[in-house]
């Protein structure tokens, strides 16, 4: 593993010290950073700058209990049948049951949500729920006013320092316990320990492991990657949600069409203007994501068709502008106008139910790391992620990771620093390995990787392709792992690999259909319902 070759040496690499290190710019981080105690010192990193999380491309938005009609019993029903029984029921209560909580406190910090002329809040309603619980805001721009109404209350807080631009290569670990990260400060072409007496990994999703993708370019499956090396227990990394309706556009980036377009109405076509969803579901185009992405794959393969349409053409033009500006916009840069145009769409990859396995709280089994959002696996989503929980449990999970975080650094003795760790020498960079890295592609192989994925370990997948996949992804990383990249790029695609290798392993030892995992050879559900977790054998006490 690349851990034991980065060319790093602690005496040599500036330090910064920190009472909690957050890595991770999105909306779990920065409910987290808000939830330490202001008398602690936070460094919140993010690999871009703070606007570019992919919390910020939600749009439908946050689900939560709020209208007097729907209850906390639906919610958490829903939520069970949408997790394919791997949901913890315990987990699903609890996150339900602080969702309107998390939204008062959003309302107080200013998050300013959509509303009906009466000022009572505006719900929508997306896939698998029963009732209108979608809180949304701008319309199909949740993500932004989120974001934005929490940054405003993060640069209030003088506790907490913000390091943008900032890779966290990997995690500083001794005796098993997690002491900080190292990362690389873009800004200054340098590499920096960071010793933290809690780190808490906010840092998202594994998106960009497919060529058809709802999730911006940062989504590479780092934090996963990192804190697999450390030793932490990772949980179902197979299961990876599939959005049905991504914009396919020749040269368009992948842009996510909310479902909250089917909530409203919108009919799922094919090239020929059939509505054919009813064919495969009686819950039509608002059945859970999975049976949608699965019946869009099949019409797609019978039409002879690269994608499908959604059709909303049947409402009114100023409704439509009104209710989804966002999207609105981004079709008609590509000559789309969607009061009068159909939307070709496909499936994309979008959301990993798997990640760091994390206790209640959030968590992992390595002492002093917690991880939050997309990158845990907390036991809320199971094997199917119901629509717009994430964003309620980045705030539930943030929270209380924030909260119980900063109460474990307050009692910590500095005993965290450098002169704990032992240092074993690191391999020279030789002459050899530096002319192969010229040799090597580093964008071919991403290509190749996210091509790889979307074939075998896409919507439907079999053993066949996956055993094969998982061959070449173990070839590739053969050569790849053994390199001491000094870009972001290499270290990316190290992580990518990794984590391909994951969702492989995880696929292919899943001889059963459940949730987003769905076996074309094994079309049945077991009936034990098991999650799968794997673990790196720790080799040595320390990772430098
Ligand atoms: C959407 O707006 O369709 C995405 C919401 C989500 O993924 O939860």
């Amino acid at each position: 593993m690349f851990r034991y070759l980065i060319p790093f040496h602690p005496k040599r690499h500036p330090h910064f010290f920190t009472d909690v290190l957050v890595i991770g710019g999105g909306l779990a981080g920065f409910r987290a950073a808000l939830a330490v105690d202001p008398a602690l010192q936070v460094l919140l990193i993010c690999k871009n700058g703070l606007e570019n999380s992919n919390s910020i491309y939600a749009q439908g938005g946050i689900a939560s209990v709020w209208a007097k009609t729907d209850t906390l019993e639906e919610h958490i029903e829903d939520t069970l049948i949408a997790g394919g029984e791997l949901c913890e029921r315990a987990v699903v209560e609890r996150v339900v049951r602080s969702g309107p909580e998390e939204i008062r406190n959003l309302l107080e910090i200013g998050t300013k949500f959509d509303k009906k002329a009466d000022g009572e809040i505006l719900l929508g309603r997306e896939g698998g729920h029963r009732s209108d619980r979608i809180l949304h805001a701008n319309g199909d721009s949740t993500g932004k006013e989120l974001i934005r109404s929490m940054i405003e209350e993060i640069k209030r807080r003088s506790n907490i320092r913000i390091w943008e631009n900032t890779f966290a290569l990997d995690l500083l670990t001794a005796d098993n316990c997690c002491r900080g990260a190292i990362v690389y400060w873009k800004k200054h072409d340098e590499k920096e320990l960071i010793w933290a007496k809690q780190t808490i990994l906010a840092s998202g999703g594994i998106g960009q492991l497919y060529r058809e993708t709802t999730n911006p370019e940062i989504a590479a499956g780092d934090g996963i990657a990192m804190a697999y090396r450390a030793g932490a227990k990772i949980r179902d990394m197979e299961f990876v949600q599939f959005h049905p309706t991504v914009l396919y556009i020749a040269g368009s980036s992948r842009s996510l069409i909310s479902e909250a377009m089917r909530g409203e109405g919108a009919l799922l076509v094919d090239r020929k203007g059939y509505r054919f969803m009813p064919d495969y579901d009686e819950r039509a185009e608002l059945a859970p994501r999975d049976v949608v992405s699965r019946s869009i794959v099949r019409q797609m393969e019978k039409t002879n068709s690269p994608n499908v349409y959604l059709d909303l053409t049947h409402k009114p033009a100023d409704w439509i502008y009104a209710r989804f500006p966002g999207i609105a916009a981004t079709c008609l840069h590509f000559g789309i106008d969607i009061a009068k145009d159909r939307i070709p769409v496909r499936p994309g990859a979008h959301y990993s139910m798997g990640g760091i396995l994390v206790d209640q709280d959030g968590h992992s089994s390595l002492n002093g790391l917690w991880a939050i959002g997309e990158v845990s696996s907390t036991g809320l989503h199971g094997a199917n992620r119901l629509a717009s929980n994430s964003l309620l449990e980045a705030l539930v999970f943030g929270e209380s990771s924030g909260r119980l975080a900063s109460k474990t650094a307050q009692i910590m003795h500095n005993d965290y620093q450098v002169e704990s760790i032992e240092n074993p020498p690191l391999p020279p960079l030789d002459s050899i390995q530096q002319q192969f890295h010229s040799l090597i592609d580093l964008a071919d192989i991403r290509n190749a990787l996210k091509s790889l994925l979307w074939r075998t370990a896409g919507v439907v997948r079999n053993e066949d392709g996956l055993r094969g996949a998982l061959e070449d992804t173990l070839h590739w990383s053969g050569y790849v792992f053994s390199q001491q990249f000094q870009s972001i790029e290499g270290w990316e695609i190290q992580n990518m690999l990794l984590v391909a290798r994951l969702i492989l392993e995880g696929a292919l030892q899943r001889r059963e259909t459940r949730g987003a995992h769905n076996r074309s050879d094994y079309p049945e559900t077991l009936p034990n319902a098991e999650h799968s977790v794997k673990q790196e054998e720790i080799l040595v006490k320390s990772n430098f």
